[in-house]
């Protein structure tokens, strides 16, 4: 059973300021997230990731569709004490500081008072941010904000963490951390819904994607097989001479990295292995033939620019 399932899912926001019709963030959305798993929810701005993940938290009312988590309704406010919310443009106030912040989430939380020391130390040691707990909020800077904020999302140890870009404004190596964080928490049994526009850092961490543009799903799947194209091979051999380069060049189209490398696209696995037959013949060495990886942020474009071309 899906942890997270929606079938159908609209949201239309009535604005009379826009037009008459309000608007449609999202569309006739179905998902299911499986139980374990880091799930990426991508999409250019006002795609309606947000939007979703409020209406998973019982924040914002569907306007027409289903929705579970949990298997439960999210009207069912019992669910939440199950998750863990890390939102886009969280503000804590100023004169707090860090061990205020986290003692009131832990407090909301339930978090029994004997656990609280403990629990805010790991937690805040986490993120490298216990050397300042004393100091007020108001002066820290973009990243050591959102660490506090990454910090609190899980203080419940929660079964589901939905994380609304963690890692705005944090440096590669703050970055880095998070990502091992969120790999950990993985281990521990927690299924993670994260919502970024670093789609290198998707690539990194999530199993599972699903793409929205305008409101819609245009796209879903298993990261691992959306990166690696079926019929494209990359080559790295010994030094190739130009006689090899032009054959391959015209006979075989290939495209020619440098004198080691070169990918191909074949039709089916007789003609890889001719080509690795022409290459032997030509005294040249293979040393490793791989599926070509394609990068998750051209899929994204190729994508973005197909639907919007539709639309
Ligand atoms: N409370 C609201 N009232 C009216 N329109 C809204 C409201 N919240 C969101 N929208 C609209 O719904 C659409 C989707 O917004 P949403 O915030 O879900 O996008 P997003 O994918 O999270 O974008 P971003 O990457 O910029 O965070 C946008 O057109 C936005 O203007
Ligand atoms: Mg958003």
């Amino acid at each position: 059973m899906p942890l997270i399932e929606t079938d159908n899912l609209t949201k239309i926001f009535k604005s009379s300021t826009f037009s008459k019709t309000g608007i449609t963030a999202l569309r006739n959305l179905s998902l299911k997230i499986e139980q374990g798993i880091i799930f990426g929810l991508l999409g250019p701005n006002g795609a309606g990731k947000t939007t979703l993940v409020k209406i998973l938290l019982g924040m914002v009312h569907p306007t027409s569709g289903i929705v579970k988590v949990f298997n439960e309704n999210v009207t069912n406010y019992r669910i939440r004490k199950k998750i863990g919310y890390l939102p886009e443009d969280h503000r804590f106030p100023d004169y707090m500081n860090a061990n205020e912040i986290m003692s009131f989430f832990a407090l909301l939380s339930g978090l029994k008072k004997n656990d609280f020391d403990k629990v805010i130390r790991k937690n805040l040691e986490l993120v490298d941010m216990y050397n300042y707990r004393d100091m007020k909020v108001k002066k820290y800077s973009k990243g050591m904000l959102q660490r506090l904020a990454f910090a609190q999302s899980f203080i419940n140890n929660p079964e589901l963490i939905i994380l609304d870009e963690p890692t705005e404004g944090v440096d590669p190596i703050g970055r880095k951390a998070i990502r091992d964080i969120i790999l950990e928490l993985k281990k521990n049994g927690a299924t993670i819904l994260l919502n970024s526009h670093l789609l290198s850092e998707v690539e990194l961490v999530c199993d599972k994607v699903a793409i929205l543009n305008k409101g819609e799903l245009i796209k879903e799947g298993v990261v691992e097989d959306l990166l690696t194209s079926a019929d494209t091979f990359n080559i790295i051999c010994s030094d190739m001479n130009d006689e090899v380069i032009n054959h391959l060049l015209l006979q075989n189209k290939a495209t020619i990295k440098n004198k080691n490398e070169f990918s191909i696209k074949i039709k089916d696995y007789s003609e890889l292995n001719n080509i690795i037959d022409f290459l032997r013949k030509n005294r040249i060495l293979i040393h490793s033939v791989s599926k070509d990886k394609i990068s998750l942020e051209n899929i994204f474009i190729n994508l973005l620019e197909n639907s919007n071309v539709k639309n």
